[in-house]
């Protein structure tokens, strides 16, 4: 699928996918991750499309931005430092006209330093505060005490599928997700890596739920999204499910389990860390100044 991009250049979604999972580098600040996009492949490929912007440099594609409320970008390592290739991008952000981001809008920055560099002195300001979180998967994971099935894009049992759907919007209030978006998302590219998880307590009772998402061998991995019933919360169930996706996440080969969740929800914070995340400095999106 051609990507319609800014400025004039083109992509396939495979190809963003592909250059997405090679920019995930171990030790960097977590940015966009082909999970991100994955995720919102549940509303359909060309949904997925339609939010993406390209930039490429000597022909090769160095960031993309994901159109999400705000604009999420993800960078090549090769750009981290280069200053004339941000001050491009800054252009383009900060030029409504472009159409890339509405006057008065905001981005994640969360890599490339030069990037950061420019749109400080270019007065973009502090806006929404994430807390990154992240465990090293170099050593087996602990053994969760719970049933916990997986799903991926061969093997999906109709009752685990209502399940992983049903405590979605059990957790997250006014979700909209449904088994048809599950079906789109576990036919898209990016689910090829990617596995369902759902934890069950000691009567049946499915009580936690989330995606893993690896960006290939010795690269980290994302969970996105995860939640536990708001029925069944404060039971150790989000502890144990964010235990069962790092277990996950080392048999798919990946090194280390990230995580991004906003500073504001502490509770979450407080459940990763309790399954022996680090707590890594909080970082800023950047608004466009006015
Ligand atoms: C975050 C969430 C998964 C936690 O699930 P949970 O089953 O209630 O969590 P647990 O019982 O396993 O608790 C794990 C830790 O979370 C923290 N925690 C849980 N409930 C808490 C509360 N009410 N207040 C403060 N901390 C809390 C504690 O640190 C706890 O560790 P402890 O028991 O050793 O003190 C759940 O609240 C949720 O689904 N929230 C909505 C969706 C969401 O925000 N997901 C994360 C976004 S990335």
């Amino acid at each position: 699928m051609a990507i319609t991009v800014s400025p004039g250049s083109v992509a396939t979604l495979d190809e963003v996918v592909e250059a997405v999972a090679s920019w995930q580098q171990e030790g960097a600040p977590v940015q966009v991750h082909p999970g991100d996009l994955g995720w919102n492949t549940s509303l359909g490929t060309q949904h997925l499309a339609d939010e993406l912007r390209v930039w490429r440099r000597d022909g090769r594609l160095v960031a993309i931005g994901m159109a999400d409320g705000l604009i999420r970008l993800a960078l090549a390592p090769e750009v981290d430092e280069d200053e004339e290739f941000a001050a491009r991008l800054v252009d383009d952000l900060s030029d409504p006209a472009r159409g890339v981001l509405p006057a008065g809008g905001s981005v994640e920055a969360r890599y490339g330093a030069a990037l950061r560099r420019v749109l400080e002195r270019r007065g973009w300001t502090p806006d929404e505060s994430w807390t990154p979180l992240r465990r090293s998967l170099a050593e087996p994971v602990e053994d969760v005490g719970r049933r916990v099935e997986m799903l991926d894009a061969g093997h999906a049992p109709e009752q685990v599928v209502l399940d992983r759907v049903a405590v979605h919007r059990a957790a997250f209030v006014g979700s909209t997700f449904s088994v048809e978006r599950w079906r789109a998302m576990a036919a898209s590219a990016s689910y090829r890596r990617a596995r369902c998880l759902v934890a069950y307590d000691d009567d049946g009772h499915a009580v936690a739920a989330t995606t893993v998402w690896s960006a290939g061998e010795r690269r980290p991995g994302l969970i996105e999204p995860l939640g536990a019933h708001r029925d069944f919360r404060g039971r150790g169930h989000g502890r144990a499910i964010t235990l069962a996706a790092a277990a996950a996440l080392r048999e798919l080969g990946a090194s280390s389990v990230t995580v991004c969740t906003p500073s504001t929800n502490t509770v979450a914070v407080g459940a990763y860390v309790a399954a022996g995340f680090e707590q890594l400095p909080e970082v800023t999106d950047f608004r466009m100044p006015s």
